[in-house]
């Protein structure tokens, strides 16, 4: 970093995220002259010394910058946010509260994440969001104490917390003892003043929301120093007195107990999330770690897990010979669900400091839950253990004895391929994509998703490279085949469309075209259907419309057009047909009679009593469609009389309907009997199923659009 940016838990936030999601992480801090990048680039001056007698760097320029992740190449660099202005302003006037610095990242869009870096607490506070993308650092927005919330002065702590605690879908920044809305707004602040130590979570599960257990700094007997407050709106839930508290924990610990437990060196026990006494306080109020099969959280303190006990805890593990850090805070290197599952690995240094060692859990769970960096603000907390006075990371739901079911995570992969190899996204796998690919030859580690490691064996090696040669050069650029068989069938202000399925594997959709004009000046009528067919009711009544479909594969490679089909949607219309009319075409075998009042017309079909007995009618259409039938008829005979019907010699069809309708001089309707009519002339034949021969039929009905008689 250089001479001058000061080191400690307080001075040099960093961290480490994808902020542009293109699945490789970058490194954010404050930066000043004399910084040297991953590549042996240096910031500004190389010379440059701002430190003053004490140590201090009261001048000079501040920047902040983002370093890759891979190679630690500066991405880009700006001022910093905000200047130091007037020292004094910030709680002191030699200069130590101007360099106290916070940072996170958060999801202040919702969707896409940022980077917050903060400076100052104990007095002024200004937080500076700021995104990253193509390269370049862009502000979002500042949050300042001196902008117009003064009550927001000296409520931040040694830490923060990130989550979305007005339900919103955005997160927002819990400073402490203040809350900073997703937009850089506040949205509110407790005036509890600075503390050391907080926990965002959903503690108590029977409440909305989530909440917030924290301890104070002010001194004296009569000042709240240990709270439980609501999370959106700061209102306090239960808190007590005296002040000046230095260690406060929460989770829950205690399977005896629903919800969270909190405890602080001052509540004298461990209490409910209502502030009742529950038991002796747990050996220690340090960090906690989920470690053994249950539900419950552990305590981790120093170099050991330990399990707590309403009469004593018990020693789950020492990591001999490991030590813990930042002197009496005996924090660990980090905590975190870092290998999977969803219990927490916990990293320690050796004591001669030369390894780093991982320790995971050996028990056996009791539950199956989503891995914790599954949920965006526990994902964002690992993000954060990086900054001053860590505490604990918290998922955004409740994990304890009780639970309800864990939300289904909504997250999506970053900079994952869809075609392997193409790592760089232009959906061609060549030489721009081997320098990613050789990143990860032989990488052995199982944190790779599958998308990178094809077979899932944690190791991208040979079998990869077959995937990635198989790939090559060659992104799919051949086209589905052109869709066939369309058709266009007309309605009332509709037009029916229907084509054959493509066979293609890797088929993605259809689109569909239309023009009123045949052959040309199509424009996209609808996209990317997933079946082969199409309503398309955005049409006007008396226009013929041309229609063509194209099929497109994952590529989006998109077929040659589909040879047109048209159609002219019009209003639909009925017509009756009677027997001695034009449409008419004869009875075979029998005659057309008048003995039984009733009917209308001239008189009614009356066929010979035997199977196979017709009667046949001519319909026109302007053109091919659904057309509905139906018939006037009597039946005085002593069964139904039932029915088959062709068109144009194919049965469309059968079983319908004659039944008794008590005397032959009383007349009933059929059913409707849908029937596809082909454009232009049609030969309806009703033909005798039993031996009884048809009814007597007074009229046919053909309704659709615009039928007319046709010739016989
Ligand atoms: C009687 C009736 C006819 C009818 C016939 C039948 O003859 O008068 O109208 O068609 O029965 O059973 O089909
Ligand atoms: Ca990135
Ligand atoms: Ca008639």
């Amino acid at each position: 970093m250089g001479i001058n940016i000061r080191a400690g838990a307080h001075y040099t936030q960093f961290i480490v995220y994808d902020l542009d999601s293109n699945g490789w992480a970058e490194l954010v801090c404050k930066t000043a002259d004399g910084t040297t990048d991953g590549q042996g680039t240096i910031l500004g001056s190389p010379t440059a010394d701002y430190r003053n007698s004490s140590g201090y760097i009261l001048s000079g320029p501040e920047y902040l910058s983002v370093f890759d992740g891979r190679t630690g190449a500066f991405l880009d660099t700006v001022d910093y946010i905000p200047p130091r202005g007037r020292v004094s302003d910030w709680g002191d006037s030699y200069g130590n509260r101007v360099d106290r610095f916070l940072a996170c990242a958060a999801y202040l869009d919702g969707v896409h994440p940022s980077v917050v870096m903060c400076r100052g607490y104990y007095a002024r506070a200004v937080l500076a969001a700021w995104d990253f993308s193509g390269g370049k650092l862009t502000l979002r927005w500042v949050f300042d104490t001196n902008n117009g919330y003064a009550s927001y002065m000296g409520q931040g702590n040694h830490n923060l917390s990130v989550g979305d605690v007005d339900g919103d879908g955005f997160d927002e920044i819990v400073y402490g003892s203040c809350t900073i809305d997703h937009n850089g707004t506040g949205l509110y602040s407790t005036g509890l003043d600075h503390g050391d130590a907080m926990h965002l979570g959903d503690l108590d599960p029977a409440r909305p929301g989530l909440e917030v257990f924290a301890i104070h700094e002010p001194r004296g007997d009569t000042v709240i120093g240990t709270s439980f407050r609501d999370a959106a709106t700061g209102e306090v839930i239960w808190s007590m007195t005296p002040g000046d508290v230095g260690r406060g924990c929460s989770d829950d610990i205690y399977a005896g107990n629903a919800g969270a437990e909190m405890w602080s060196s001052k509540t004298e026990g461990l209490r409910d999330r209502y502030g009742g006494y529950l038991g002796s306080s747990p050996g220690s109020t340090n960090f906690l770690i989920w470690w053994d099969g249950d539900l419950t959280r552990e305590l981790l303190d120093d170099n050991h897990i330990d399990k707590y006990g309403t009469s004593s805890d018990t020693r789950l593990l020492t990591a001999a010979g490991c030590s813990s850090n930042n002197g009496t805070k005996s924090t660990p290197c980090l905590s975190a669900d870092i290998l999977g599952d969803w219990r927490e690995e916990v990293i320690w240094r050796t004591s001669d400091n030369t390894a780093l060692r991982i320790y995971t859990s050996t028990a056996a769970a009791s539950h199956r839950l989503y891995t914790l960096m599954h949920d965006p603000q526990y994902r964002l907390a690992i993000a954060w253990q990086n900054v001053a006075y860590n505490q604990p990371p918290h998922p955004s739901f409740h994990i304890g004895a009780g639970m309800n079911a864990p939300p289904v995570p909504d997250i999506v992969p970053a900079g994952m391929p869809s075609l392997y190899g193409d790592f760089n996204g232009d959906l061609l796998v060549d030489l721009q994509d081997l320098p990613a690919f050789m990143d990860l030859w032989l990488q052995d580690s199982c944190s790779l998703t599958a998308e990178w490691d094809v077979n899932e064996d944690c190791l991208i090696n040979l079998h990869e490279f077959s995937a990635l040669a198989g790939n090559w050069a060659g992104a799919d650029v051949t086209p589905p085949s052109a869709p066939a068989g369309l058709t266009a069938a007309a309605g009332n202000g509709t037009v029916v469309l229907d084509w054959n399925d493509n066979g293609e594997t890797d088929l993605a959709g259809y689109n569909v075209y239309r023009s009123i004009i045949a052959g040309s000046n199509y424009t996209l009528a609808a996209s990317l259907l997933s079946s082969s067919e199409f309503i398309d009711n955005d049409v006007v009544n008396g226009i013929t419309y041309y229609y063509v479909v194209t099929a497109l594969d994952k590529q989006l490679n998109e077929s040659a057009i589909s040879s047109e089909a048209s159609a002219k949607p019009d209003a639909i219309f009925s017509i009756i047909i009677q027997e001695n009319e034009l449409g008419f075409v004869g009875i075979v075998t029998g005659t057309i009679d008048s003995n039984h009042a009733g009917y209308t017309g001239t008189g009614f079909a009356n066929t010979t009593n035997a199977v196979g007995a017709y009667i046949e009618w001519a319909v026109s259409t302007p053109a091919a469609g659904r057309y509905d039938l139906r018939w006037r008829f009597a039946n005085g005979g002593t069964s139904d009389r039932r029915g088959t019907v062709s068109v144009n010699g194919s049965q469309q069809a059968a079983g319908i309907s004659f039944p008794l309708t008590g005397a032959w001089t009383a007349w009933n309707l059929t059913g409707l009997v849908s029937v596809n009519l082909a454009q232009g002339n049609n030969m309806i034949r009703l033909t005798a199923e039993t031996s009884d021969g048809l009814a007597n039929i007074d009229w046919i009905e053909i309704t659709g659009l615009l039928p007319s008689a046709g010739n016989s």
